[in-house]
């Protein structure tokens, strides 16, 4: 067994934790946690997805980092060798290639969202939502989709930046990134709380996240529906960045003696405190300011700029939320394509330098069919009365990611001989927590996924 990777390993563990949390804080906290909790009403949606999280995010995540830290390489050469040494079937070949495809397809549309971040840094910091009624707001924001050349312009700029990132390597490049970006993040974060807390309706908005009220979830327009459910399991594979083998391939940079069940544990807790967090000074400013929750894609975006026209020293505080928003997205987008780019540098036909630009440039061509889905295409529908943006996202989020999740738990927890899982974890396995982790991962994972698939697909209404 090999015991470093070709690609170079992390510095220490924090530089892991960094890295993974990184990953997992994305637009998937800022941007989507709140508009998709907004769409499905609040309280029940955020327990349902609070559940997911700790019965089966949490233990998969351990697994994908477990595997990553075995196989020491990008997820399908690691399956690889894993599938021979427990002597599996070559076919788990495919676990490492769907997550380099929904790596790939998240990234497409990934970048372009993050794109109209970037675009909203100048237009806040040059003043223009300065007392700027929320109709007009709406307008800037529909303006900026409608035009697809400045979407493509965006959408590029963040992509070139990215690769650049992905070509420096795992210290150079990722690490480095991190170890800035982090620290910033979480202290803006911070900042914007204190602001979101001194708003008058800071209390409601704890309200309207805690309240528990499954009439909203399972009946939104007054019949039974299962999608708030999968749409809360799947924003949980998303958000903590599961099932597509980001995590297993940072896994493979760990160094060799590194116990998992703490860094997860790390990586885990700061994902949720941001998706809450954020999710609580979005809504304190939406009910501060009479706005509506449920604004879908454009909360963020046609809601934030209001409150920061009204504020003291709101452009100052809104450019600071868009960059955080960006920084966020960029130690994000780093992980979504290091699996494939990690693939590519061992075909050997590749150096990381070429393996990035040419994904770079296979991204931006996919990212188009984004950009059009919000203007000239968006009436094409071609499957599920969904736009082309729809599709890629609910294909990859809450159908790939968790079908992904579940095979990796149940090679973990079935597949793989005891002995050499004990041995990766690093934990004692007489301990209440390896059981309770096996447990979860045996059963309440590939159960628990399936029901939820089923519930989706309306067999038990
Ligand atoms: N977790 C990221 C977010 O919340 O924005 C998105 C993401 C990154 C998903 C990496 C999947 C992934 F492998």
């Amino acid at each position: 067994m090999t015991t470093q990777s070709i690609h170079g390993e992390w510095s220490s563990r924090l530089a892991f934790i960094f890295a993974a949390t990184g990953s997992a804080v994305g637009l998937g906290n800022i941007w989507k946690f709140p508009y998709i909790t907004g769409e499905y009403g609040g309280g029940a949606f955020v327990i349902v997805y609070l559940l997911c999280v700790a019965m089966i995010g949490f233990p998969v995540m351990m697994a994908e980092v477990l595997l990553g830290k075995r196989g020491r390489a990008s997820p399908v050469n690691s399956m690889r060798v894993l599938a021979q040494e427990f002597r599996q079937s070559k076919l788990w070949i495919l676990l490492g290639w769907s997550g380099v495809i929904a790596g790939f397809l998240i990234l497409s549309y990934y970048s372009v969202i993050a794109g109209w971040a970037l675009a909203y840094v100048p237009q806040v910091a040059s003043g223009i939502f300065v007392n700027m009624p929320a109709q007009e707001v709406g307008v800037v924001f529909d303006t900026l989709v409608a035009n697809p050349l400045m979407l493509v312009g965006w959408h590029t700029v963040f992509l070139v930046v990215t690769m650049v990132i992905v070509a420096g390597g795992v210290q150079g490049g990722l690490e480095r990134a991190v170890s800035v970006m982090m620290p910033a993040l979480f202290l803006m974060l911070f900042i914007l709380l204190g602001y979101a807390m001194s708003t008058p309706h800071f209390i409601e908005s704890v309200h309207f996240m805690f309240d528990i009220d499954f009439q909203k979830l399972l009946y939104p327009n007054g019949e039974f529906s299962g999608d708030g459910i999968l749409a809360a399991m799947g924003q949980a594979f998303f958000s903590l960045s599961l099932g597509m083998g980001a995590i297993m391939v940072y896994g493979a940079y760990l160094p060799k003696k590194t116990s998992i069940a703490q860094i997860t544990a790390a990586v885990v807790f700061a994902d949720t405190l941001v998706a809450i967090l954020a999710g609580l000074i979005i809504f304190s400013i939406v009910f501060s300011n009479g706005l509506e929750p449920a604004a879908g894609v454009g909360l963020v975006f046609k809601i934030l700029p209001v409150a920061f026209g009204q504020m003291p020293y709101g452009s100052f505080f809104g450019t600071l939320f868009f960059i955080l928003l960006v920084l966020a997205a960029w130690s994000s987008a780093i992980s979504l394509i290091e699996p494939a780019v990690a693939w590519l540098v061992e075909t050997g036909k590749f150096t990381r330098f070429s393996a990035s630009i040419f994904s770079g440039i296979a991204l931006w061509l996919v990212g188009l069919l984004t950009v059009f889905s919000f203007n000239i295409w968006s009436d094409f529908k071609p499957f599920f009365d969904k736009d082309l943006f729809t599709l890629i996202d609910y294909l990859t989020a809450n159908i790939m990611l968790p079908l992904g999740g579940v095979c990796i738990a149940f090679f973990v927890a079935w597949l793989m001989t005891r002995k050499s899982v004990i041995e990766e974890l690093e934990m004692s396995s007489d301990s209440f927590a390896y059981h309770l982790w096996y447990f979860l991962l045996r059963y309440v994972t590939p159960i628990g996924v399936c029901v939820v698939f089923l519930n989706a697909i309306g067999v038990f209404s």
